[in-house]
């Protein structure tokens, strides 16, 4: 840690993804990585204070070149800290048995359906003490660190009543007070339908839409709203009370659709003006080009179909189509238990045609637009937050190339290095 000004000189390449603060890049704009060859940044009180060469830098900063952290990025590339816009990191408990049934030739709805799944670290969820999930998710954002990320989503949804969704939410909001990663936090209590609420499904909604939106609200504990809409969980009905209830209250519409099955997830997302819809694995074509009228971003899950051992959403067809498209790991311990972004990003061109320079588009300022914070992070630009990742690379492509690795070498996290040599320091 230092307070120091920070002097990044000569990466290979600065990837600055400048000029997109004000709306998400679509089609061919998210090809556009404006690279910068043998760039600079000086980073001062926390923020990107210049970008160049580094010979404009030295003159600019001469009187303040002796008491720089110089970090010397040759060979290297340097782009904006990597975004997790979708994750339910506040959980207890993992569960290895249901990836045993599932290769065994269980399905992922079978398993919830029976009691396992979602309501399985749903029971643990509850046991568990604050300090217990405080503990279990530090681990996993130090991983997400070390792989780049220094923002992450992070909902709630492993309650499903009002005492241990309160419990994950102020467990989120301890975290951004405490890890040097920043979280921004959603309220999921509709993430799937209580045993007890079994045959009358209704009421549960309206427990949520009455009771837990309005305190979320009051106690400022998020400011996402979200719903599995998915056949056998939420219907497009419910869904769409849930998301025009938590606007009534000021929080903004997300929606996990068109999962496991289409189900006009993708056309309810526009309808009600959803920031992002999620997964889309099976969104109709109608669906998806709602989505790029309304301008709601597609946030796209590779890591999820992979475990889930599931057809990719049509990732290639979206960016064509004009959807806005960003990339998250959706970190959880049923259907992606990672914190490797970077593996996302390789999916993402292996399964759903996109290229290196999308992927690094939809992990960052993409993914910033997809939580509402486009002006602060996401992209490398003077008055922008400093958070800032090299990566030992020698080009972006090689990113997403040399896959299942991390090559993660250094963060800045707010003008501070928080990683180096690839190691917490
Ligand atoms: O985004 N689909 C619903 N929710 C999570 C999975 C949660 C879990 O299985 O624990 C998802 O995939
Ligand atoms: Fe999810």
């Amino acid at each position: 840690m230092n307070d120091k000004p920070i002097f990044i000189k000569n990466a290979n390449e600065l990837i600055t993804l400048k000029g997109s603060s004000d709306a998400p890049l679509t089609k061919a704009g998210m090809n556009e990585l404006h690279i910068l060859n043998n760039g600079s940044v000086w980073i001062e009180a926390g923020k990107i204070a210049a970008i160049g060469t580094a010979e404009e830098l030295k003159v600019k900063y001469r009187a303040k070149l002796e008491s720089a952290m110089i970090v010397d990025a040759a060979g290297k590339i340097v782009l904006p800290g990597l975004v997790d816009p979708h994750t339910h990191i506040v959980y207890a408990g993992s569960r290895e048995n249901e990836f045993n049934m599932r290769l065994n030739g269980a399905t992922y709805m079978e398993i919830m359906n029976n009691g396992g799944g979602i309501h399985a670290t749903t029971s643990k969820t509850r046991e568990a003490s604050h300090e217990q999930l405080f503990a279990e998710s530090m681990k996993r954002l130090d991983s997400f660190l070390k792989h780049g990320v220094t923002t992450v989503e992070a909902k709630s949804g492993y309650g499903l009543d009002w005492e241990t969704e309160k419990k994950q939410l102020e467990v989120a909001k301890r975290l951004n007070e405490t890890h040097v990663i920043d979280i921004v936090s959603t309220f999921m209590g509709a993430h799937a339908i209580p045993a007890q609420y079994k045959e009358n499904p209704d009421a549960f909604v309206d427990l949520v839409v009455t009771e837990m939106i309005p305190k979320v609200v009051e106690e400022k504990l998020a400011e996402f709203n979200d719903v599995f809409c998915e056949r056998g969980v939420f219907t497009p009905e419910q869904s769409r009370r849930i998301l025009e209830a938590g606007k009534q209250y000021g929080l903004i519409p997300k929606i996990h659709a068109d999962e496991i099955e289409p189900y006009e997830g993708a056309e309810l997302a526009a309808e009600v003006g959803a920031i992002s819809a999620d997964h889309l694995l099976r969104a109709s074509d109608k669906g998806m080009l709602a989505m790029a009228q309304a301008g709601v971003i597609g946030v796209l899950l590779p890591g999820t179909a992979f475990f889930l051992m599931a057809e990719s959403a049509k990732g290639r067809k979206m960016i064509d189509m004009g959807v806005p498209v960003a990339l998250s790991t959706d970190c959880n311990p049923g259907s992606s238990p990672t914190t490797s972004l970077p593996f996302i990003m390789n999916l993402a061109c292996m399964k759903m045609g996109m290229t290196p320079a999308e992927a690094i588009t939809a992990a960052t300022i993409n993914a910033a637009h997809a939580i509402n914070r486009s002006k602060e992070i996401g992209s490398l630009e003077v008055g922008k937050k400093a958070d800032i990742v090299i990566m030992d690379v020698p080009n972006y492509m090689q990113l997403a190339y040399h896959y299942g690795m991390n090559h993660t070498d250094t963060v800045i996290k707010a003008g501070k290095i928080v990683v180096q040599g690839g190691s917490i320091c």
